[in-house]
């Protein structure tokens, strides 16, 4: 009986195969994604005025009613400090501090906060003088590529304020006790803001040296 005949191919063949075979079935499955990606609204939308007062300084906007807070710093007032991560409320790379609470700016529209008082990175401190946490994040490495760092510097002044005002987190063991200034207290609090470049360790470090329980 003949035996099967069992074509020869070299594992150098097989490997290009293969790769060929992957590119064309993500060329394929990007593409319905592509032809399906909603177009920008170019229709112009109701407008509204309001005011903001950024790092102390009043501004009187006049804006499309759905632009972002996040899109009124950076695109209206060019404050490109606060950054845009995902857009949708999963990095924390657009945190600022609005009325003294920490918020993602990407998630709330600039209408809602007429008269507001909001703090960007800007606001906190500048190249020659620093603001406590900016100047232990350098000192304690706190950032590779830096994209996520104003939303993680100014996500964590306002923890240390939670923390200083009793404000309790989900892993505080006695919610009527003053809560700890332990790692996992701030690492709990500071889990909105994803760090990309997985520097979480030399945050921690930095936060808890301006927090005083540790030099
Ligand atoms: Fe706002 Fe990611 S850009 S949470
Ligand atoms: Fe790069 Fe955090 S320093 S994402």
């Amino acid at each position: 009986m003949d035996s099967p005949t069992i074509p020869l191919i070299s594992r150098r063949d097989a490997l290009i195969a293969g790769a060929a075979t992957a590119t064309a079935a993500a060329v394929s499955s990007s593409a319905p994604a592509e032809a399906a990606a909603p177009k920008a609204a170019a229709t112009p939308g109701p407008r509204a005025k309001l005011s903001l007062n950024v790092n102390g300084q009043v501004h009187a906007l006049d804006l499309d009613t759905r632009t972002t807070l996040l899109d009124a710093l950076r695109e209206h007032l060019h404050l490109a400090g606060t950054k845009k991560g995902c857009d949708h409320g999963q990095c924390g790379a657009c945190t600022v501090i609005l009325d003294g609470r920490r918020i993602n700016s990407c998630l709330t529209l600039a209408v809602m906060h007429d008269g507001a008082q909001v703090t960007t990175i800007e606001g906190l401190g500048t190249p020659q003088n620093m603001h406590p946490l900016q100047a232990a994040f350098v000192k304690h490495d706190g950032y590779q590529c830096g994209y996520c760092t104003p939303g993680q510097i100014c996500s964590a002044v306002a923890v240390l304020d939670e923390i200083k005002r009793g404000v309790p987190s989900h892993v505080s063991a006695d919610l009527t006790a003053p809560p700890l200034l332990s790692a996992e207290e701030l690492r709990e609090r500071m889990s909105g803001n994803i760090c990309r470049c997985g520097a979480y360790s030399n945050i921690v470090d930095a936060i808890t040296e301006v927090a005083g329980s540790r030099t």
